[in-house]
């Protein structure tokens, strides 16, 4: 028979499988090719919406395509929903963005500046609108045309005379924008006489590997960086064949600027790199081309993303001169998430690609979450907050229902700093990783955890000490705010979780034992099955619990009996919710019946084999119902008896 596990990996599998078929179905990518003539024939007509948009346009129809309307008209995209937590507000303004110039807005004339801590996402944001135009390009509506062979595989409609557009726009009411490149320029007048309705036509598909509609740039070294890599250079070996460097032929379109044309150019580290080339991008934004040695101008319609962290960021804005450059981009902020809950997913997700001997320890369930409480602190605002309104504040920013607070909406805010500097998500995945490498354990609690990552602050130079003693007094915040807390209640549950009919059990019991006390009758052991007298000592221990006297006693059982009786004729059951008095007593005989359990953890002596079998119980139930695994189940019960102790 299957194992739960291995059910749910095949049932994990199967719907891959169905993923990957609907995938196909919903990419039914044609290859298209033909003559400008044919282009305008077959293709135009039937959208020349689609075929005439920008780059910004596309860009915001692939968000639209891979997103969904809610039923209030809210645009809710999803591009980014299985792999970023937690940063939604840059995530709404990216989106933002993108309506706004694709609608025409100036923006779309600005540079788009994402700005943020380090390993804040920035990276992984443009990857997944970069994967979201490859995906869109095979599709039906993400359609994309060229010329062939064109280095930057510009529009067809750039081909059509200006002399023409006028009537193009009065027939399709689209109008056209952009001028033809030097290179298919030539090649028109070489190879085809000028005859443009000849000139070849072909569908293209995104690709960031085939240099098509994506171009990457990061400056390897920013003191060397020459602009050739952005805009190329004459091609030495081409030059003999062409007889001229001034041939566009001859000319290495090898650039980045080039690649992107169509798609997006993203500018890593942007800030890095000489005011030069920043003054040929926020050209290129503005004005919608390059101007390269002896060449025209070159008309390239893309959409420039650029990142960068916030240390260089104030370096740049040091120089008076970099000022004015502002006010060509539009900077967004992408600060770390301060919901402790979505900062514990993006570690689950980089615990699930890392390496299996990091992916296959078992972490107790608070492990993460104690940690991202930890890293949450570390970013939150510095101020002379009180601990304790950190750790509210803390609640709130993860939409806990905290007692006494009133403005939801407002408070849940970040103030201007918080998210900016702290723990990064790497940060807290390196030291689990260093303490999983060094130990070599299968099985990781919260505590070690939080010390794992205090061995972390302590040995990186890079933290000044005050910060340190700081960060570290955090940790133990998070263990006495959140850990404690979460761990009591696993514990408590487990050691209630058949509460309702262990109590109904007892209260049978109670009954059974009064009845045959008030008639003054012997009971049938069910177990021995030898006659005894009524078990007056268990009965003076639930009746304690209420604060029944020796002298009050008999009163008390008579009643309880009575309503018994009446329910009975009733012909309902006589539960706890019979008797509230009962109720509280048969609750808390229980509850004191299993603290014993967790005074047996702690007990010195050697435990005798019953109450080894307790304590196995509620192991096993913290195991099959709450994530630990017997390693974790053990030491949280230590953990729970020794808190119990202080208290
Ligand atoms: N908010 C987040 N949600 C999900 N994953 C994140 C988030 N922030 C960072 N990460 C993960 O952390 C790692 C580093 O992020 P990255 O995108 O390279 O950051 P940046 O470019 O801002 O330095 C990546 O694996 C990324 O997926
Ligand atoms: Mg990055």
């Amino acid at each position: 028979m299957a194992t739960q596990a291995e059910l749910n990996h095949s049932e994990r599998q199967e719907s891959f499988l169905q993923s990957l078929v609907a995938f196909t179905q919903n990419h039914r990518a044609e290859y298209w090719s033909g003559s400008l003539a044919q282009f305008l024939k077959d293709v135009v007509p039937a959208d020349p919406q689609g075929v005439a948009r920008s780059s910004h346009q596309y860009m915001w129809d692939m968000i639209r395509w891979m997103g969904e309307e809610d039923e209030n008209g809210n645009f809710r995209c999803k591009l980014f929903d299985q792999e970023l937590f937690g940063i939604d507000e840059s995530i709404d303004r990216v989106v933002d963005y993108f309506k706004a110039a694709a609608a025409g807005s100036e923006v779309g004339r600005r540079l788009l500046l994402l700005l943020g801590p380090p390993s804040g996402g920035k990276s992984t944001l443009v990857i997944l609108l970069k994967r979201g135009l490859e995906e869109y390009s095979m599709t039906n509506s993400g359609a994309v045309y060229a010329i062939q062979g064109c280095p930057v595989h510009e529009s067809p409609l750039h081909l059509v005379p200006h002399s023409l557009r006028a009537s193009f726009r009065d027939t399709y009411g689209v109008e056209i924008k952009g001028e033809i490149c030097p290179h298919c320029r030539s090649r028109l007048e070489h190879e085809h006489d000028g005859d443009f309705m000849k000139m070849p036509v072909e569908r293209i598909f995104i690709s960031e590997a085939g240099r098509v509609g994506i171009g990457t740039y990061a400056p390897h070294d920013p003191t060397t960086a020459d602009l050739a890599d952005l805009v190329g250079s004459v091609d030495l070996s081409k030059v003999a064949e062409f007889g001229d460097e001034g041939d566009p032929r001859a000319w290495s379109w090898s650039g980045a600027v080039y690649a992107a044309s169509r798609g997006m150019l993203e500018m890593i580290e942007i800030l890095k790199v000489k005011r030069e080339f920043l003054y040929l991008l926020l050209t290129l934004t503005q004005e919608k081309n390059v101007k390269v040695s002896r060449f025209p101008l070159i008309y390239l319609d893309e959409t420039i993303l650029a990142h960068t962290n916030l240390a260089e960021f104030r370096r740049f804005m040091q120089e008076s001169e970099n000022e004015a450059l502002l006010d060509r981009m539009v900077i967004i902020q992408v600060p770390y998430t301060l919901n402790y809950r979505d900062e514990a997913r993006i570690y689950q997700k980089l615990i699930s690609s890392a390496a299996p001997a990091f992916r296959e320890v078992h972490l107790d369930p608070h492990a993460l979450h104690a940690a991202a409480v930890f890293a949450i602190m570390t970013r939150m605002h510095e101020g002379d907050d009180k601990e304790a309104d950190m750790s509210r504040k803390l609640r709130i920013h993860a939409r806990e229902d905290v007692e006494g607070h009133v403005e939801p909406e407002r408070s849940r805010q970040r103030a201007p700093e918080e998210g900016l500097a702290g723990i990064s998500p790497r940060f807290v995945i390196n030291a689990l990783s260093n303490a999983i490498i060094q130990s070599n354990v299968k099985s990781l609690t919260t505590m070690d955890v939080l010390l794992a990552i205090k061995d972390a602050i302590e040995n990186d130079a890079r933290i000044d000490p005050k910060k340190k003693r700081k960060w570290v007094d955090y940790l133990v915040l998070a263990r006495k705010d959140f850990y404690n807390r979460w761990v009591k209640e696993d514990v408590h549950k487990a050691l209630f979780v058949s509460f309702e009919q262990e109590a109904q059990d007892l209260l049978d019991k109670y009954l059974d034992e009064v009845e045959a006390m008030l008639d003054n009758r012997h009971i049938n052991d069910p177990i021995t099955n030898e006659e005894r007298r009524p078990d007056e000592r268990f009965l003076r221990a639930v009746e304690e619990k209420i604060h029944i006297s020796e002298s009050g006693k008999q009163s008390f059982r008579q009643e309880v009996v009575r309503k018994a009786m009446g329910a009975f004729k009733r012909g309902e059951k006589f539960t706890l919710d019979s008797h509230a008095q009962l109720h509280n007593a048969i609750q808390q005989y229980l509850f004191e019946q299993r603290r014993d359990v967790l005074r047996l953890v702690s007990s010195s002596a050697r435990p005798d084999d019953e109450a080894r079998q307790k304590i196995s119980v509620v192991e096993k139930r913290l195991v099959d119902e709450y994530g630990y695994d017997s390693h974790s189940a053990r030491e949280a019960l230590n953990y729970v008896t020794t808190l119990m102790a202080q208290e």
